[in-house]
């Protein structure tokens, strides 16, 4: 097993095809709510792979471990799209992000929300993107939570890619509209007056 990445919450293995999100006690927690919040994570992130695998590209899911609070999935081979997204050609870019924009209507229609949508949780896989890293997600019919988890791509996006932000995140909006509720968006614009005025 070689240990690919000590993130902010786990420790991330790969052995063979197979990832192993294993999450870590944080010390400046006390233990019994840490072990309580990275149970809780660990169910939800598991059930949200789950349900997401049947509507969008996400690694699917191998194992649950509540025990040791690990999950074993699909290890997805490319690269992680924080990493190239400036540096595609710009076409490609674009209908990249008009196809994180399906797959997040996707998710949205279906209550599902992921609530870190950024580039550092995405795989572009050849020319297929994957979306994971569900550990903050949630359900919820709420197109305000909708609004809001779209609302955190367009900021990743604007700290991350600032040269491409506007034009990326008007083709995310695009893909969505193509599959998801044109209300989300017309929040979206209420949610993003509330950040520059408050
Ligand atoms: N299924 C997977 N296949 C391939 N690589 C993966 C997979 N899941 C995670 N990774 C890699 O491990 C990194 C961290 O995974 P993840 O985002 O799930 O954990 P995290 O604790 O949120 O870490 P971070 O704080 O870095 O976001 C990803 O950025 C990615 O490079
Ligand atoms: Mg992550």
């Amino acid at each position: 097993m070689e240990l690919i990445k000590q993130g902010a919450e786990a420790k991330l293995w790969k052995d063979g095809e197979l990832l192993i999100k294993d999450r870590i006690k944080k010390n400046y927690r006390i233990d019994e709510i840490d072990s309580k919040l990275r149970k809780t994570r660990t169910r939800k992130e598991a059930k949200l792979l789950e349900k997401s695998h049947n509507l969008i590209n996400v690694p699917k899911l191998h194992n649950v471990d509540e025990k040791s609070m690990t999950l074993t999935m699909e290890f997805v081979h490319g690269e992680l799209v924080k990493n190239v997204f400036d540096e595609l050609n710009e076409r490609v870019r674009m209908n990249l992000c008009a196809d994180m924009g399906k797959q997040i209507a996707e998710l949205h229609n279906n209550n599902i929300i992921h609530g870190d949508l950024t580039t550092s949780n995405m795989i572009l896989n050849k020319d297929k993107l994957f979306l994971f890293d569900f550990g903050l997600g949630f359900e919820s019919l709420r197109i305000e939570d909708k609004a809001v988890d779209l609302h955190l791509l367009k900021q990743a996006f604007e700290s991350k890619h600032y040269l491409h932000s506007e034009k990326a995140f008007d083709n995310v909006l695009r893909g969505y509209s193509a599959k998801g509720d044109k209300n989300v968006i017309e929040r979206l614009k209420k949610v993003e007056g509330r950040g520059r005025y408050k």
